[in-house]
């Protein structure tokens, strides 16, 4: 019933914003700066900040003491609003995430789907985008940045099985993630303290490892780390000082306390059988891949779950081969944004906006007025894809890039490929 009274609201705003998923033209990239103003730090991968913690220095997580966890740096996990706040003064966040390499074929649907996009608040919308490095044209990783949006790490080799997730050691994820960091900074000629977060790949958590080493390296947040039991009310983000009430559906799951790394719950979907799916793209019982109308109710049921509830972030995590190979889901989406474009409390943005109101709340009218935020831009000097480079298992690659050609295909062990 909710669902029908949002949708008759939404086709009212909805024919000035977009037909049938065209969207208004792209606005002009930036004007970049010189890349002189290129980052050092990231040019050689730092030793981290604080020395490696290792597995016997960690202590086990307490039961979370409110008393003595307290914002912006501590959190317990729970589903109460940060701040106290009432669901009508919250601001209801929704984050849309794209998953893996990023090149000429997808950034299509990104330009297409997200640039010149705004919230109500007229500040253009953001996303996160999870980069695996393989195959990942970092002219276009620099691009995204420049329209707003967030990068954040997926691994340098995306490595099957998923059980090597599972049991990586310290150094292997030191290489695949904290690498990481520095590489796509220096190929995509991005801020290195602009990447502040982490997925792993098949949503495979490591225990504590990966986290340690988020805390040794300076990134600030996972979004791993699925939740099914904590779906109606939402669970909010919160940090590792003090044990996790979430529940493990990928473990193992970390125990330990890890003092400021956050956690931003993947909040599951429902499918149409009631299942939890972490991801839009992994539901089993869905609509009809070719039902524009059902999907469309579909994804806003789920919003709504949270919208209408205790307003915990809500995901919309996805991968572009799902919405390029399924137009009519693609077309559900795109409504769907407009929805939110249309609500004066709804805000579309990246996963660190999210963490920053969570570490300071303030009501969404205040939120509302406050100015865009704003980053640097940064230039992608015209060359050539560098390439052939000689890669793993004697394959060669071609690689986009924003700084000098690699004399090999970067990997993990080399993420420079000197
Ligand atoms: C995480 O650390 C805690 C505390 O040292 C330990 O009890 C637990 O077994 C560790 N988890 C894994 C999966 O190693
Ligand atoms: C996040 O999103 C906003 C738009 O809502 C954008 O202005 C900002 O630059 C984005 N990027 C980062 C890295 O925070
Ligand atoms: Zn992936």
């Amino acid at each position: 019933m909710r669902s029908v009274v949002l949708l008759s609201v939404v086709v009212v705003g909805l024919a000035t914003t977009a037909v049938n998923g065209q969207l208004p033209t792209p606005e002009p990239l930036q004007t970049p700066e010189p890349s002189t103003e290129y980052p050092p730090e990231a040019t050689t991968p730092g030793p981290p900040t604080t020395p490696g913690l290792e597995p016997d220095d960690l202590q086990l997580a307490e039961e979370c003491d409110e008393e003595l966890c307290k914002l912006p740096n501590c959190r317990c996990s729970s589903t109460d609003i940060p701040g106290g706040l009432l669901p009508r003064d919250t601001p209801q966040f929704v984050t849309i995430t794209f998953d893996d390499a990023v090149n000429v074929i997808n950034t299509v649907t990104y330009r297409n789907l997200l640039n010149g996009r705004k919230n109500s608040n007229g500040c253009p919308v953001g996303a996160t985008f999870y980069v695996s490095h393989e195959y990942t044209n970092y002219k276009l990783v620099n691009e995204l940045y420049n329209q707003g949006y967030e990068i954040a790490l997926h691994s340098i080799s995306h490595r099957t099985p998923q059980s090597y997730w599972a049991t990586a050691t310290y150094n292997d994820i030191k290489q695949e993630i904290a690498d990481q960091r520095v590489q796509i900074a220096h190929f995509a000629n991005i801020p290195f303290e602009s990447v502040k977060g982490v997925r792993l790949p098949f949503l495979q958590l490591s225990g504590n490892t990966s986290f340690q080493v988020m805390a040794d390296y300076g990134l600030e947040y996972d979004c791993s780390w699925p939740t099914g039991a904590f779906r109606e009310p939402g669970l909010w983000p919160y940090t590792l000082d003090y044990a996790s009430i979430q529940d493990c559906m990928t473990p193992p799951c970390p125990t330990a306390s890890i003092p400021k790394t956050w956690v931003l719950p993947m909040v599951s979907w429902t499918d149409l059988d009631g299942f939890p799916c972490a991801m839009a793209d992994s539901c089993h019982f869905t609509p009809d891949l070719d039902d524009e109308e059902v999907w469309y109710k579909f994804i806003v049921g789920n919003f709504e779950k949270h919208y209408l509830g205790n307003r915990a972030p809500f995901g919309f995590y996805i991968h572009e081969w799902y919405l390029a190979s399924n137009p009519a889901v693609q077309a559900a989406f795109v409504r769907f944004m407009n929805l939110i474009s249309n609500l004066p409390d709804a805000f579309m943005v990246n996963s660190s906006e999210v963490l920053d109101w969570v570490k300071n709340p303030i009501p969404v009218n205040e939120y509302r007025a406050k100015s865009c935020r704003t980053w640097s831009p940064t230039a992608c000097a015209f060359q050539p894809d560098c390439g052939p480079l000689e890669g793993p298992n004697g394959m060669s690659y071609w690689m986009g890039a924003c700084n000098v050609c690699p004399s090999v295909y970067p990997w993990t062990g080399n993420p420079f490929g000197m």
